[in-house]
């Protein structure tokens, strides 16, 4: 394979020998390596040929989920074979492009597609995929993503900074600085009394000027409550972004040597070919851009920066990330003597030649390089580095904003990326020789999370922590100097520097970044996100989601709820399926799936202002029924135990339910509990939610205010206001049925069934199972958990505690636990309803299977189902399990006297 080839072959480029690498490039160049051309490549031309496509508020959301879940697709295609080295080079060379922008003055033309890459990113970009980070996509499965998911990726793996004016500046602008003024204390708020994070600000989200004025007297009144207001990162009056950015005085005051550069000893070495006799047809690549004129009002005053993707823990360019990981996998040191053509070749002599390590090259060094080059030797002492940003909403991100106009070389984004690339690339070895199958989706959804790469210290939010680490001065200040040698040769620069002078500036920048990483970027840390303060469980949800929508609430505000709910219950196939309802008539609007990009695609404005407005809650109820009975009988078909929770989420804006809706509501509901007694009805309703507590099963959990989103009292964001939901939804146990009762109800055999599951490393996960699959005596009925001997579990069950830990002081009397591996934990059930005589009274069976602390030091979850390498697998088997409902009696007979029928056939049984 060429590819193979090319890398073993740039491995011994360090150890040089000429004809190894002429060999080596010949072969890598000999594949079309169509993202470093001079034009915008020919695969990524769809992304900007179609307007539908390149709208930006139509495409998919700019999030770290949504790129895990494009690659996930990928990895999941039939037949896929690429290990993550190779899907990480083949995901860049066949979707990252950097420096792509609109020419200036340019209309549409038939033929003439106003748009290549001439911004000063690409330069780096091409050194880096020709020569650092060779390879290929042949072999990518295009057609497992759509257009719009490919140009996704397209769009969130390329950087370039949109610096045209929009019209919008007024606004968004001003907002911009608004934020900035704004950003919460980072711990302070979270040193409450309450259990539960109430808080969720500092996303950095844009917010609308009333909700902003909130935010700041929210953040006055804590800082007149606290006692050490030292933490505050912000001051709500001043801005000190700007200072702290301003690195400290550099003390060498050196200035850059005049003299020419010594004149080298050719007989060294012989160095290697030059790299663009290989490729005739480079041009020089017109930098433009490098020289912005500030008064110029054709330069936004907040540029849009592209390739941004956001986390909670502060926005990424995710390509830079993706190219750590690539390095990561396939290192390797070149002498610059072998970078740098041969007419240009760095002839200085020193002891130690300098060499440009691709895993520096591609994250933190790269980026200090174009400060070097670009920005240092027209502002000398003064370098800075860094550039903060917001989106004007977080809930599906799409417009990323940047604070400034200029000195754009080494943005925030860019920053964060460098060090979660270089983290990453530094320890992606010794990770994939502990997991050999590790999957990049893995890799990135156990980075970019509470939980971390198998232990808690390599996640994102502790990037903060371990930069000084990865990234000790000296290195840092050697690899920058090592490729913005190389990057000179290279750039299209408005200056013609000595080398000594790159040192000296490649000096400063460095000392700039290291100064503010600590300063100024001031994402939110691991325990201002935790989910429950001071307790490292992780939660995940697994559901079967249904989720009715009143079409009342305008398009902004149904799409923004629904959109930050999915984003928060694992969707996808290791956790939650959803589905989308019109709250009116019952239709589907987005059929059952397990992927975001679904809803992103159908839920457009255009598609809500079809739909009827209002509640129904008969269409709902009957639509629902349709669905779960469907549901049930697939998992009689599919022998499924479930091992999902299901809710039905009705997300209502100012509807009531009238007189006759509520009898036929509540004789529903009846129905449901026979049928379906796992179903969960949750409301999230505008006004007074109280008026659906006749509708669910625990008024005080399952209804939920939703205020309109601009009003309501400070920090109403939309995060805020529904993290009680979100909460409830993650607390909601796992269904366990018996998938010999289907939805009838009519049991046909009696056996066994058994279902595989997974847990992780502090993850717990809690399931129910119902009486109605016990409720009367059988022999040998039993609920077992039989361990895998992946790790050692805890297992707890209590028939009164619905979540059942080991170390709860509530109850504990009534909680019973042990540890497993690969022996079995078993719960006798043949007898389990003594002494009720309706289903009803007698309570379910409560089941927790929670995970070691720390991570097995063998890990071994490779199989598909495994969401994480380290997860533990276990089964729950089921033996004898009854089907006892009166709903096989009742429902099928008509509705009238409903109630009367199902107690006296449920007294009977
Ligand atoms: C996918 O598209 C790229 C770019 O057009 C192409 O090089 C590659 O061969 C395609 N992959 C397959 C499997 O056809
Ligand atoms: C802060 O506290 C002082 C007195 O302790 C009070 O006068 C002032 O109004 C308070 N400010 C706010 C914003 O609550
Ligand atoms: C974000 O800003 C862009 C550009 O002004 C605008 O088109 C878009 O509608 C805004 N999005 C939101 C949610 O306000
Ligand atoms: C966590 O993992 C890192 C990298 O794999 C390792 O260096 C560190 O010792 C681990 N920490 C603990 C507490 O196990
Ligand atoms: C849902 O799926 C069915 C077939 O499975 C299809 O006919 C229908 O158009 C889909 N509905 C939507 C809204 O996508
Ligand atoms: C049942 O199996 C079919 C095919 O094997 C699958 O498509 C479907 O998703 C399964 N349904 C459930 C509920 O597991
Ligand atoms: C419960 O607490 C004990 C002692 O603190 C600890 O060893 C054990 O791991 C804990 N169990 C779980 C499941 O967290």
């Amino acid at each position: 394979m060429v590819l193979n080839e090319g890398s073993v072959t740039m491995k011994l480029l360090a150890s040089v020998t000429t004809c190894l690498l002429v060999a080596a490039f010949t072969a890598v160049s000999v594949e079309a390596q169509e993202n470093v051309l001079t034009r915008v490549a020919p695969s990524m031309l769809e992304c900007y040929e179609n307007a539908q496509i390149f709208e930006r508020d139509n495409r998919l959301p700019m999030t770290m989920n949504m790129l895990i879940e494009l690659i996930r697709k990928v990895e999941d295609s039939p037949g896929f074979q690429q290990d993550i080295r190779q899907l990480a080079i083949s995901m860049l060379h066949r979707f990252r492009q950097d420096g792509i922008v609109r020419a200036p003055g340019v209309t549409s033309m038939s033929g003439v597609i106003p748009f290549s890459p001439t911004e000063f990113q690409f330069t780096k970009h091409r050194v880096l995929f020709s020569r650092l980070l060779p390879g290929n996509a042949v072999n990518f499965p295009n057609a497992t993503l759509s257009l719009d998911e490919r140009c996704a990726l397209h769009f969130m793996l390329s950087n370039s900074i949109d610096r045209r004016v929009r019209g919008d500046e007024n606004v968004r602008c001003s907002q911009l600085s608004q934020y900035r003024a704004a950003r919460v204390p980072r711990e302070l708020d979270f040193k409450g009394g309450s259990r539960f994070r109430t808080n969720y600000l500092g996303d950095n989200e844009m917010l609308a000027q009333p909700e902003m004025d909130r935010i700041r007297e929210h953040i006055k009144k804590i800082k007149n409550k606290s006692a050490s207001p030292a933490r505050l990162e912000m001051d709500p009056d001043e801005e000190h972004l700007d200072e702290n950015g301003e690195p400290e005085e550099v003390a060498v005051e050196e200035e850059p040597q005049e003299e020419p550069i010594e004149a080298a000893g050719e007989d060294e070495e012989s160095p290697g070919e030059p790299l663009e006799e290989e490729d005739g047809s480079l041009v020089e690549i017109g930098d433009v851009s490098q020289v912005v004129d500030i008064a110029s009002n054709a330069i936004s005053a907040c540029p849009v920066e592209n390739g941004v993707v956001y986390t909670p823990w502060g926005s990424v360019m995710a390509g830079t990330v993706l190219a750590g990981i690539a390095a990561g996998l396939e290192p390797q040191t070149v002498q610059l003597r072998d970078l740098v053509s041969r007419s240009d070749q760095y002839r200085s002599r020193q002891v130690q030649p300098l060499r440009v390590d691709n895993r520096w090259a591609a994250t933190l060094s790269g980026d200090l390089a174009e400060v070097t080059l670009l920005d240092a030797p027209s502002v000398g002492n003064n370098v800075q580095v860094g550039a903060a940003g917001a989106w004007n909403r977080t809930v599906a991100p799409r417009w990323y904003f940047l604070s400034q106009r200029e000195r754009l070389q080494m943005t925030d984004t860019e920053i964060r990326a460098g060090i979660d690339g270089l983290l990453l690339a530094t320890n992606i070895a010794e990770w994939r020789s502990r997991a050999n199958n590790l999957r990049l989706s893995q890799l990135l959804d156990m980075y970019y999370s509470q939980r971390g790469v198998f232990n808690d210290t390599v996640r994102s939010c502790n990037r903060r922590d371990l930069f000084t680490t990865v990234a000790p001065m000296q290195q840092l200040r050697d690899q920058t100097v090592s490729f913005s040698t190389v990057l000179d040769k290279e750039m299209q620069m408005p200056f013609t520097i000595t080398q000594d002078a790159i040192v000296n500036f490649a000096d400063r920048a460095t000392d700039a970044l290291a100064n503010y990483i600590p300063s100024a970027l001031n994402d939110l840390s691991c325990e201002a996100t935790a989910i429950v303060m001071n307790d490292p469980t992780v939660w995940r949800s697994a559901s079967d989601l249904y989720i009715f929508v009143d079409a009342a609430w305008p398009h902004r505000d149904a799409y923004s709820v629904v959109s930050n709910i999915l984003d928060s219950v694992d969707v996808g196939r290791f956790g939650t399926t959803y589905t989308i309802l019109n709250a009116r008539d019952g239709s589907v609007i987005v059929n059952t799936t397990q992927f975001l990009s679904d809803f992103h695609l159908t839920y457009t404005a255009q598609r809500h202002e079809t739909l009827p407005t209002g509640l129904n809650i008969p269409n709902v109820f009957r639509r629902l029924r349709e669905e779960t009975n469907a549901l049930m009988a697939a998992e009689r078909r599919n022998n499924s135990l479930s091992g999902r929770s299901k809710i039905a989420l009705v997300i209502v804006n100012t509807d009531r339910v009238s007189e006759g809706d509520t009898n036929f509501a509540i004789q529903h509901l009846q129905i449901f509990r026979e049928e379906v007694p796992d179903l969960r009805f949750l409301y999230l309703a505008a006004g007074d939610p109280g008026r659906f507590n006749r509708f669910v099963r625990e008024e005080r959990r399952d209804v939920f205010p939703l205020r309109e989103l601009e009003s309501g009292s400070v920090v109403d964001t939309i995060r805020v206001q529904l993290s009680p939901v979100i909460r409830r939804i993650q607390e909601e146990p796992r269904r366990v049925v018996n998938p010999r009762c289907g939805h009838d109800w009519v049991q046909e055999n009696w056996g066994s069934n058994s279902m595989n599951q997974f847990v992780e490393p502090r993850g717990v996960n809690f399931y129910r199972l119902h009486p109605n699959y016990f409720f009367q005596q059988g022999n040998n009925r039993r609920f077992r958990i039989q361990g895998h001997g992946f790790a050692s579990l805890t297992v707890c069950h209590s028939r009164w505690v619905e979540r059942p830990r080991q170390n709860t002081t509530e109850n504990r009397d009534s909680i019973q636990c042990r540890q497993i591996n690969t022996d079995a934990y078993d719960i006798d059930l043949s007898n389990a309803c003594d002494g009720h005589s309706v289903i009803h009274t007698c309570p379910p069976l409560f089941v927790s299977v929670e995970g070691p602390p720390n991570p097995p030091t063998i890990i071994r979850c490779s199989e598909p189902e495994c969401r994480f390498p380290d997860n533990a697998r276990y089964a729950i088997v089921l033996d004898n399990m009854g089907c006892f409902s009166g709903a096989g009696r009742t429902v099928g007979t008509l509705l009238v006297a409903m109630m009367a029928a199902l107690v006296s056939v449920l007294h009977f049984k």
